[in-house]
């Protein structure tokens, strides 16, 4: 069974954005995965922590630059956690490539990111995209 699975309690209703969504779902039960085999390579964590940072810049610009064009009233709050996660990820990327054991960590971080972030702050701004005709 997968640690956890895509399902509508994710979706935003917007592709570009569920897709990159997805993406993170994927990589979430890839990194499970890999430390449920008990001898997770270091090499295989340092991929998927280098594969979140890029993934972190393109899609929080994505959602980012909606806001700006649609003067989202909490655009602000809403990129301060965008910028607490890139934050976590570049110190667990450090700590990771000075030798130090952060699977687990990175599995927590991602698994508290998609359950209070995706779920509860980016369905936020559904309904405010959705009146500028931007949602489904
Ligand atoms: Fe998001
Ligand atoms: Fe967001």
């Amino acid at each position: 069974m997968l640690f956890m699975p895509w399902g509508e309690h994710l979706e935003i209703g917007i592709a570009e954005i569920d897709e990159q969504h997805r993406w993170l779902v994927d990589t979430t039960n890839s990194l499970h995965a890999l430390l449920s085999t008990g001898d997770a390579q270091a090499a295989e964590l340092g991929v998927i922590l280098e594969q979140l940072m890029d993934y972190t810049m393109n899609h929080f610009i994505v959602e980012e630059e909606i806001f700006d064009r649609l003067g989202y009233p909490e655009s602000d709050a809403h990129k301060a956690q965008h910028n607490i996660f890139c934050e976590k990820v570049m110190d667990l990327l450090t700590r990771h490539d000075m030798g130090e054991t952060v699977g687990v960590e990175a599995l927590n971080l991602l698994k508290s990111w998609l359950t209070n972030h995706i779920v509860k702050v980016d369905k936020q701004y559904v309904e405010h995209f959705r009146a500028a005709g931007i949602a489904v």
